[in-house]
């Protein structure tokens, strides 16, 4: 039930710090193993490619999970949409191992493309909300998220319990290969440091309603722009938006936009900047002066090491391979606001359903 939460959607938001702690007790013992099963181990070291195929919110995480797998494990890691990899499967390595994320284990994009690589008798590891679901019992290996049920049609938790699962396979395979970047990553603390980061942005809840107000009035386009994995992130960001609220929104990779794509910035056009990633800060502020030189209504949400007094939103620092899971919260109640200020049914966006069984 909803308990005292007015829409399912802000209540599976405010759950994510407990689910990134549920998942902390189901993988991460405090002798800093990982409970992940010997047999999956086994089978994805002797990969020499991960694919990972999802559709719609859980390709976003999966796109967030191909650096924690290259990175943290070594694994060279390649991610797809299953409605496209069902029917045009790109040249594979000569061991691969597909990972399908799915938060119901039910979308027929994925399934098609689960049923064919079977067939071609290779390795699949499902990850997903729901035990038992169609996904799960015809994978070979199944790892949970252990997000409990998702009620909303917008994925909110799920997002962030794929990309805190991810890490954990990532940094299970990086200690069986005894990786120095795997050790270094104390899953653990990092989990339970984005729970309370998550927890922090939540409490400043009213204040991102208030930027709504202030950006959202009546707009019809927007964007979200980042660099590295700030981009994922942007795509993510943007989908919420679109999806709940009907803003017609865009997730961009910051320094793309002056190839094309910023001829629709107009007066007041929202430009929402990720910025989390010491590497390309810079680049990306100047991208969003960029748009504000052509009119574009900015706002920032920047990690607190990186952040100026003139930020808009600010995301306490975390792990920078996990800075999605705090970037995600006050994106997603930007989403949930500006839908609610439109008086939509925030649960039920118009032609959506929860989970996708038709290819
Ligand atoms: C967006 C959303 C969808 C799903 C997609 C995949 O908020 O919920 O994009 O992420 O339909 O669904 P699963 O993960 O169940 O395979």
């Amino acid at each position: 039930s909803k308990g005292t939460y007015p829409y399912y959607m802000l209540k599976e938001i405010d759950e994510q710090p407990a689910v990134m702690r549920r998942i902390v007790d189901a993988y991460l013992p405090a002798d800093g193993s990982v409970t992940v099963s010997a047999d999956l181990l086994t089978a994805l070291d002797q990969a020499d490619r991960l694919y990972i195929v999802a559709a719609g919110t859980s390709y976003h995480a999966g796109l967030v999970g191909s650096y924690l797998f290259e990175q943290v494990a070594g694994l060279p890691t390649e991610v797809h949409l299953a409605s496209e990899f069902g029917y045009h499967m790109p040249l594979l390595s000569a061991h691969p191992f597909f990972l399908l994320l799915s938060q119901s284990g039910e979308t027929a994009d994925s399934r098609e493309v689960l049923v064919n690589v079977k067939k071609q008798g290779y390795p699949v590891l499902t990850m997903t909300n729901t035990a038992g679901s169609t996904l799960s019992r015809e994978a070979d290996y199944t790892m949970l998220l252990h997000a409990g049920p998702e009620i909303a049609v917008a994925s909110t938790k799920a997002y962030t319990a794929q990309i805190a699962v991810q890490a954990v396979l990532a940094k299970a395979l990086g200690l069986h290969r005894n990786l120095t970047a795997a050790k270094a990553l104390n899953l653990r603390h990092e989990l339970s440091l984005a729970a309370a980061g998550m927890q922090t942005l939540m409490d400043e809840k009213d204040q991102i309603k208030n930027l709504v107000g202030q950006y959202f009035p009546n707009q019809a386009h927007a964007f979200y722009i980042g660099r590295g994995e700030d981009y994922p992130l942007s795509l993510e960001a943007a989908l919420k938006l679109k999806e709940v609220s009907y803003v017609h929104t865009e997730g961009f990779a910051a320094g793309e936009l002056k190839h094309g794509t910023i001829a629709l910035i107009e007066e007041d056009t929202p430009v929402l900047a990720f910025i989390t990633d010491d590497a390309t800060a810079a680049h990306t502020r100047s991208n969003l002066q960029e748009t504000e030189a052509r009119g574009a209504h900015t706002m920032t949400i920047v990690s607190e090491h990186l952040a100026q007094p003139t930020d808009n939103i600010v995301l306490p620092d975390v792990a920078p391979l996990l800075s999605a899971l705090v970037g995600i919260v006050p994106a997603q109640l930007i989403a949930y606001y500006a839908a609610l200020g439109k008086g939509l049914d925030v649960d039920k966006p118009r032609n959506l359903a929860k989970s996708v069984t038709v290819e």
